[in-house]
Protein backbone atom coordinates (compact mmCIF):
# COMPACT_ATOMS: atom_id res chain seq x y z
CA UNK A 1 0.00 0.00 0.00
CA UNK A 2 2.64 2.59 0.99
CA UNK A 3 4.65 1.53 -2.08
CA UNK A 4 1.49 2.30 -4.38
CA UNK A 5 1.06 5.91 -2.31
CA UNK A 6 4.96 6.50 -3.13
CA UNK A 7 4.89 5.48 -6.81
CA UNK A 8 1.90 8.42 -7.31
CA UNK A 9 4.17 10.97 -5.33
CA UNK A 10 6.40 9.98 -7.87
CA UNK A 11 4.36 10.07 -11.12
CA UNK A 12 3.26 13.21 -10.21
CA UNK A 13 6.15 14.85 -9.33
CA UNK A 14 7.38 13.57 -13.31
CA UNK A 15 3.89 14.33 -14.69
CA UNK A 16 4.77 18.09 -13.14
CA UNK A 17 8.31 18.63 -14.82
CA UNK A 18 7.52 17.22 -18.77
CA UNK A 19 7.18 20.30 -20.91
CA UNK A 20 7.23 18.74 -24.09
CA UNK A 21 4.60 15.64 -26.08
CA UNK A 22 7.81 13.69 -25.73
CA UNK A 23 8.31 13.98 -22.22
CA UNK A 24 4.66 12.74 -21.40
CA UNK A 25 5.18 9.91 -23.94
CA UNK A 26 8.79 8.96 -22.16
CA UNK A 27 6.73 8.87 -18.36
CA UNK A 28 3.64 6.62 -20.13
CA UNK A 29 6.13 4.71 -21.21
CA UNK A 30 8.06 4.34 -17.15
CA UNK A 31 4.71 3.68 -15.43
CA UNK A 32 2.85 2.17 -18.00
CA UNK A 33 4.67 0.33 -20.81
CA UNK A 34 5.90 -3.36 -20.99
CA UNK A 35 8.35 -3.12 -18.28
CA UNK A 36 6.76 -0.06 -16.20
CA UNK A 37 6.26 0.51 -12.42
CA UNK A 38 2.91 -0.53 -12.69
CA UNK A 39 3.17 -3.48 -14.84
CA UNK A 40 6.02 -4.13 -12.16
CA UNK A 41 3.29 -3.93 -9.09
CA UNK A 42 0.75 -6.67 -11.07
CA UNK A 43 2.59 -8.87 -11.41
CA UNK A 44 3.06 -8.82 -7.07
CA UNK A 45 -0.34 -9.69 -7.17
CA UNK A 46 -0.30 -13.52 -7.87
CA UNK A 47 2.05 -13.35 -4.44
CA UNK A 48 -0.33 -11.72 -2.24
CA UNK A 49 -3.37 -13.71 -0.18
CA UNK A 50 -6.47 -13.40 -1.41
CA UNK A 51 -7.96 -10.83 1.12
CA UNK A 52 -4.54 -8.93 0.10
CA UNK A 53 -4.75 -9.17 -3.13
CA UNK A 54 -8.87 -7.91 -3.82
CA UNK A 55 -7.45 -4.25 -2.19
CA UNK A 56 -4.06 -4.03 -3.59
CA UNK A 57 -5.78 -4.91 -7.23
CA UNK A 58 -8.78 -2.07 -6.51
CA UNK A 59 -5.66 0.45 -5.31
CA UNK A 60 -3.90 -0.60 -8.38
CA UNK A 61 -6.83 -0.01 -11.11
CA UNK A 62 -7.33 3.02 -9.40
CA UNK A 63 -3.56 4.42 -9.67
CA UNK A 64 -3.71 2.71 -13.45
CA UNK A 65 -6.57 4.71 -14.50
CA UNK A 66 -5.67 8.20 -12.53
CA UNK A 67 -2.20 7.95 -13.95
CA UNK A 68 -3.87 6.99 -17.51
CA UNK A 69 -6.12 10.13 -17.27
CA UNK A 70 -3.05 12.58 -16.51
CA UNK A 71 -0.93 11.39 -19.15
CA UNK A 72 -3.81 11.72 -21.88
CA UNK A 73 -4.38 15.66 -20.24
CA UNK A 74 -1.21 16.61 -20.03
CA UNK A 75 -0.47 15.06 -23.71
CA UNK A 76 -3.34 16.84 -25.39
CA UNK A 77 -2.43 20.03 -23.85
CA UNK A 78 1.30 19.89 -24.90
CA UNK A 79 0.67 19.08 -28.15
CA UNK A 80 -2.00 21.83 -28.49
CA UNK A 81 0.54 23.87 -27.12
CA UNK A 82 3.15 22.70 -29.75
CA UNK A 83 0.77 22.67 -32.17
CA UNK A 84 0.40 26.39 -31.72
CA UNK A 85 3.94 27.56 -31.68
CA UNK A 86 4.27 25.52 -35.00
CA UNK A 87 1.48 27.68 -36.75
CA UNK A 88 2.96 30.49 -35.60
CA UNK A 89 6.70 30.24 -36.27
CA UNK A 90 5.77 28.80 -39.63
CA UNK A 91 3.10 30.56 -41.17
CA UNK A 92 3.48 31.94 -44.64
CA UNK A 93 2.33 35.03 -46.52
CA UNK A 94 -0.04 33.86 -48.82
CA UNK A 95 -0.27 37.36 -50.58
CA UNK A 96 3.35 37.45 -51.34
CA UNK A 97 3.57 37.34 -55.58
CA UNK A 98 4.34 33.50 -55.95
CA UNK A 99 7.89 32.85 -58.36
CA UNK A 100 7.00 33.27 -61.77
CA UNK A 101 8.95 30.11 -64.35
CA UNK A 102 8.60 32.02 -67.78
CA UNK A 103 8.07 28.96 -70.59
CA UNK A 104 8.46 29.73 -74.30
CA UNK A 105 6.81 29.11 -77.15
CA UNK A 106 6.87 26.07 -80.23
CA UNK A 107 9.36 27.51 -83.43
CA UNK A 108 7.37 28.10 -85.98
CA UNK A 109 9.07 25.35 -88.41
CA UNK A 110 8.64 22.82 -85.65
CA UNK A 111 5.15 23.85 -85.66
CA UNK A 112 4.47 23.92 -89.07
CA UNK A 113 6.39 20.48 -89.02
CA UNK A 114 3.95 18.93 -86.80
CA UNK A 115 0.86 20.44 -88.91
CA UNK A 116 2.14 18.29 -91.90
CA UNK A 117 2.82 15.36 -89.94
CA UNK A 118 -0.57 15.81 -88.65
CA UNK A 119 -2.49 15.70 -91.85
CA UNK A 120 -0.08 13.06 -93.30
CA UNK A 121 -0.99 10.69 -90.43
CA UNK A 122 -4.73 11.16 -90.60
CA UNK A 123 -4.14 10.21 -94.63
CA UNK A 124 -2.74 7.06 -93.82
CA UNK A 125 1.13 7.95 -94.09
CA UNK A 126 3.36 6.56 -91.18
CA UNK A 127 6.26 8.56 -90.00
CA UNK A 128 10.01 7.06 -91.02
CA UNK A 129 13.58 9.09 -90.59
CA UNK A 130 17.19 8.78 -91.99
CA UNK A 131 20.49 10.04 -91.11
CA UNK A 132 21.72 13.49 -91.67
CA UNK A 133 24.91 12.14 -92.36
CA UNK A 134 23.88 9.92 -95.45
CA UNK A 135 25.98 7.52 -97.96
CA UNK A 136 26.75 8.81 -101.39
CA UNK A 137 24.93 5.98 -102.49
CA UNK A 138 21.81 6.72 -100.98
CA UNK A 139 22.19 10.19 -101.25
CA UNK A 140 22.56 9.70 -105.06
CA UNK A 141 23.16 6.81 -106.82
CA UNK A 142 20.62 4.74 -105.77
CA UNK A 143 18.42 7.94 -106.62
CA UNK A 144 19.41 7.57 -110.57
CA UNK A 145 22.05 10.47 -109.89
CA UNK A 146 24.94 9.39 -111.49
CA UNK A 147 28.13 10.52 -110.19
CA UNK A 148 28.68 13.24 -113.50
CA UNK A 149 24.73 14.79 -112.62
CA UNK A 150 25.09 18.61 -111.85
CA UNK A 151 23.35 18.12 -108.56
CA UNK A 152 26.63 17.02 -107.25
CA UNK A 153 28.25 19.73 -107.81
CA UNK A 154 30.45 20.88 -105.33
CA UNK A 155 28.64 24.16 -104.63
CA UNK A 156 25.71 22.60 -103.33
CA UNK A 157 26.39 19.77 -101.33
CA UNK A 158 28.71 19.32 -98.06
CA UNK A 159 30.85 16.56 -98.46
CA UNK A 160 31.73 14.51 -95.41
CA UNK A 161 34.33 11.80 -97.01
CA UNK A 162 34.74 10.92 -100.50
CA UNK A 163 31.49 8.94 -99.73
CA UNK A 164 29.47 10.08 -97.57
CA UNK A 165 27.58 13.88 -97.16
CA UNK A 166 25.62 15.72 -95.32
CA UNK A 167 21.92 14.31 -97.43
CA UNK A 168 21.31 17.56 -99.81
CA UNK A 169 17.19 16.29 -99.63
CA UNK A 170 15.46 13.39 -97.50
CA UNK A 171 14.59 11.40 -100.68
CA UNK A 172 17.26 8.86 -99.23
CA UNK A 173 15.14 7.96 -96.93
CA UNK A 174 12.79 6.42 -99.95
CA UNK A 175 15.80 4.07 -100.61
CA UNK A 176 16.46 3.31 -96.75
CA UNK A 177 12.55 2.51 -96.40
CA UNK A 178 12.00 0.11 -99.25
CA UNK A 179 15.17 -1.73 -98.97
CA UNK A 180 13.81 -2.21 -95.31
CA UNK A 181 10.30 -3.02 -95.61
CA UNK A 182 7.97 -4.25 -98.53
CA UNK A 183 5.29 -2.21 -100.40
CA UNK A 184 2.44 -1.57 -99.70
CA UNK A 185 4.11 1.73 -98.38
CA UNK A 186 3.24 5.03 -97.27
CA UNK A 187 5.23 7.16 -95.16
CA UNK A 188 6.50 10.69 -94.86
CA UNK A 189 10.27 11.46 -93.62
CA UNK A 190 10.32 14.88 -92.32
CA UNK A 191 13.82 16.34 -91.23
CA UNK A 192 16.52 18.80 -91.82
CA UNK A 193 18.95 18.85 -94.95
CA UNK A 194 22.10 21.24 -95.80
CA UNK A 195 22.94 23.05 -99.24
CA UNK A 196 25.79 25.31 -99.76
CA UNK A 197 23.82 28.25 -101.61
CA UNK A 198 23.21 30.06 -98.91
CA UNK A 199 21.98 33.65 -99.79
CA UNK A 200 18.81 35.67 -98.57
CA UNK A 201 16.44 33.12 -99.60
CA UNK A 202 18.55 30.26 -99.06
CA UNK A 203 19.81 28.43 -95.80
CA UNK A 204 22.74 26.24 -95.42
CA UNK A 205 20.37 24.15 -93.31
CA UNK A 206 16.49 24.06 -94.03
CA UNK A 207 13.87 21.20 -93.52
CA UNK A 208 12.11 18.97 -95.77
CA UNK A 209 9.22 16.38 -95.56
CA UNK A 210 9.30 13.67 -97.59
CA UNK A 211 6.30 11.06 -98.89
CA UNK A 212 6.62 7.77 -100.52
CA UNK A 213 3.46 6.05 -101.65
CA UNK A 214 4.05 2.34 -102.97
CA UNK A 215 1.27 -0.03 -104.21
CA UNK A 216 -0.19 -2.53 -107.23
CA UNK A 217 -1.87 0.27 -108.69
CA UNK A 218 -1.02 3.87 -107.93
CA UNK A 219 -1.31 6.72 -110.86
CA UNK A 220 -0.30 10.00 -111.50
CA UNK A 221 -3.99 10.52 -110.64
CA UNK A 222 -3.53 9.48 -106.60
CA UNK A 223 -0.51 11.69 -106.57
CA UNK A 224 -2.54 15.06 -107.73
CA UNK A 225 -5.44 14.38 -105.06
CA UNK A 226 -3.06 13.27 -102.04
CA UNK A 227 -0.76 16.41 -102.74
CA UNK A 228 -3.86 18.24 -103.63
CA UNK A 229 -5.77 17.44 -100.38
CA UNK A 230 -2.47 18.42 -98.13
CA UNK A 231 -2.63 21.50 -99.79
CA UNK A 232 -5.71 22.45 -98.94
CA UNK A 233 -5.93 21.33 -95.50
CA UNK A 234 -2.95 22.76 -95.19
CA UNK A 235 -3.72 26.75 -97.07
CA UNK A 236 -7.63 26.55 -96.71
CA UNK A 237 -9.69 25.48 -99.22
CA UNK A 238 -9.83 28.71 -101.77
CA UNK A 239 -5.54 28.54 -102.14
CA UNK A 240 -4.54 28.59 -105.71
CA UNK A 241 -2.37 25.05 -106.52
CA UNK A 242 -0.42 24.39 -110.26
CA UNK A 243 0.97 21.34 -111.25
CA UNK A 244 4.11 22.47 -113.43
CA UNK A 245 6.42 19.62 -115.52
CA UNK A 246 9.72 19.69 -114.66
CA UNK A 247 12.82 17.19 -114.21
CA UNK A 248 14.16 14.92 -111.23
CA UNK A 249 16.43 12.03 -112.00
CA UNK A 250 14.53 9.73 -109.19
CA UNK A 251 10.99 10.22 -111.06
CA UNK A 252 9.22 9.99 -114.41
CA UNK A 253 7.16 11.76 -114.98
CA UNK A 254 7.65 14.64 -112.52
CA UNK A 255 5.89 17.77 -111.12
CA UNK A 256 6.32 20.72 -109.41
CA UNK A 257 3.71 22.04 -107.13
CA UNK A 258 3.37 25.89 -106.68
CA UNK A 259 0.88 27.61 -104.58
CA UNK A 260 -0.86 30.87 -104.92
CA UNK A 261 1.70 33.66 -103.54
CA UNK A 262 -0.17 36.26 -100.88
CA UNK A 263 2.60 38.75 -100.35
CA UNK A 264 1.93 40.03 -103.74
CA UNK A 265 0.58 43.54 -103.60
CA UNK A 266 1.60 43.85 -99.81
CA UNK A 267 4.74 45.65 -100.82
CA UNK A 268 5.36 49.90 -101.33
CA UNK A 269 7.14 49.35 -104.65
CA UNK A 270 4.31 46.75 -106.29
CA UNK A 271 7.49 44.19 -106.26
CA UNK A 272 7.02 41.19 -104.84
CA UNK A 273 10.74 39.74 -103.17
CA UNK A 274 9.13 36.51 -102.68
CA UNK A 275 7.98 34.99 -105.90
CA UNK A 276 10.01 37.68 -107.66
CA UNK A 277 6.20 38.89 -109.04
CA UNK A 278 5.63 35.66 -110.85
CA UNK A 279 2.73 34.99 -108.48
CA UNK A 280 3.56 31.64 -107.66
CA UNK A 281 5.96 30.08 -104.91
CA UNK A 282 7.36 26.79 -105.59
CA UNK A 283 6.82 24.03 -102.65
CA UNK A 284 6.89 20.63 -103.59
CA UNK A 285 9.01 18.69 -105.74
CA UNK A 286 7.24 15.35 -106.62
CA UNK A 287 6.25 12.46 -109.70
CA UNK A 288 5.68 8.72 -110.29
CA UNK A 289 8.86 6.78 -108.57
CA UNK A 290 11.27 6.06 -111.22
CA UNK A 291 11.88 2.28 -112.42
CA UNK A 292 15.67 2.21 -112.08
CA UNK A 293 14.94 3.28 -108.19
CA UNK A 294 12.66 0.71 -107.88
CA UNK A 295 14.94 -2.08 -109.41
CA UNK A 296 18.12 -0.56 -107.41
CA UNK A 297 16.30 -0.38 -103.80
CA UNK A 298 14.90 -4.33 -104.59
CA UNK A 299 11.29 -3.29 -105.53
CA UNK A 300 10.07 -5.26 -108.72
CA UNK A 301 8.64 -2.51 -111.00
CA UNK A 302 6.81 -4.99 -113.25
CA UNK A 303 4.52 -5.17 -110.26
CA UNK A 304 4.31 -2.13 -108.31
CA UNK A 305 4.20 1.67 -108.74
CA UNK A 306 4.52 4.95 -106.85
CA UNK A 307 4.84 8.14 -106.30
CA UNK A 308 7.06 10.25 -104.43
CA UNK A 309 7.28 14.37 -103.82
CA UNK A 310 9.20 16.60 -101.35
CA UNK A 311 8.35 19.53 -99.71
CA UNK A 312 10.59 22.93 -98.33
CA UNK A 313 9.33 23.14 -94.56
CA UNK A 314 10.39 26.77 -95.02
CA UNK A 315 8.51 27.91 -97.64
CA UNK A 316 5.28 26.21 -96.30
CA UNK A 317 5.99 28.14 -92.75
CA UNK A 318 6.44 31.50 -94.95
CA UNK A 319 3.44 31.31 -96.59
CA UNK A 320 1.09 29.82 -93.66
CA UNK A 321 2.46 33.01 -91.37
CA UNK A 322 2.92 35.61 -93.54
CA UNK A 323 6.44 35.76 -93.00
CA UNK A 324 8.50 37.31 -96.11
CA UNK A 325 12.07 36.47 -94.78
CA UNK A 326 13.59 33.59 -94.33
CA UNK A 327 16.32 34.39 -92.12
CA UNK A 328 13.86 35.48 -89.50
CA UNK A 329 13.27 31.76 -88.44
CA UNK A 330 16.97 31.28 -87.87
CA UNK A 331 18.21 34.54 -86.26
CA UNK A 332 16.02 33.40 -82.74
CA UNK A 333 15.03 36.98 -82.17
CA UNK A 334 12.70 36.43 -79.53
CA UNK A 335 10.42 39.60 -80.92
CA UNK A 336 9.79 37.22 -83.54
CA UNK A 337 9.61 34.11 -81.57
CA UNK A 338 7.04 35.08 -79.57
CA UNK A 339 4.43 35.89 -81.74
CA UNK A 340 4.14 31.96 -82.38
N1 LIG B 1 14.28 15.65 -103.51
C1 LIG B 1 13.71 16.69 -104.34
C2 LIG B 1 14.35 18.03 -103.96
O1 LIG B 1 14.98 18.13 -102.93
C3 LIG B 1 12.23 16.79 -104.18
C4 LIG B 1 11.51 15.58 -104.69
C5 LIG B 1 11.24 14.53 -103.84
C6 LIG B 1 11.10 15.49 -106.01
C7 LIG B 1 10.55 13.41 -104.29
C8 LIG B 1 10.42 14.42 -106.47
C9 LIG B 1 10.13 13.38 -105.63
O2 LIG B 1 14.21 19.01 -104.65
Amino acid sequence: MASLQELKQQFLADIGRCSTAADVEAARVKYLGRKGLLTEQMKLIGTLSPDERKAFGRDLNELKNFIGDEIASKGTSLKGQELKKKLATESIDVTLPGSFTPYGSEHPISQTLNEIIDIFTRMGFGVEEGPEVELDHYNFEALNIPKDHPARDMQDTFYISDDSVLRTHTSPVQIRVMEKKKPPLRFIAPGKVYRHDADVSHTPMFHQVEGLMVDTDISFSHLKGVLEEFLHRMFGPDVPVRFRPSFFPFTEPSAEVDIGCKFCGSSVDGACRVCKDTEWIEILGAGMVNPRVFEMAGVDPEKYSGFAFGMGVERIAMLKYSIDDLRLFFENDLRFLRQF
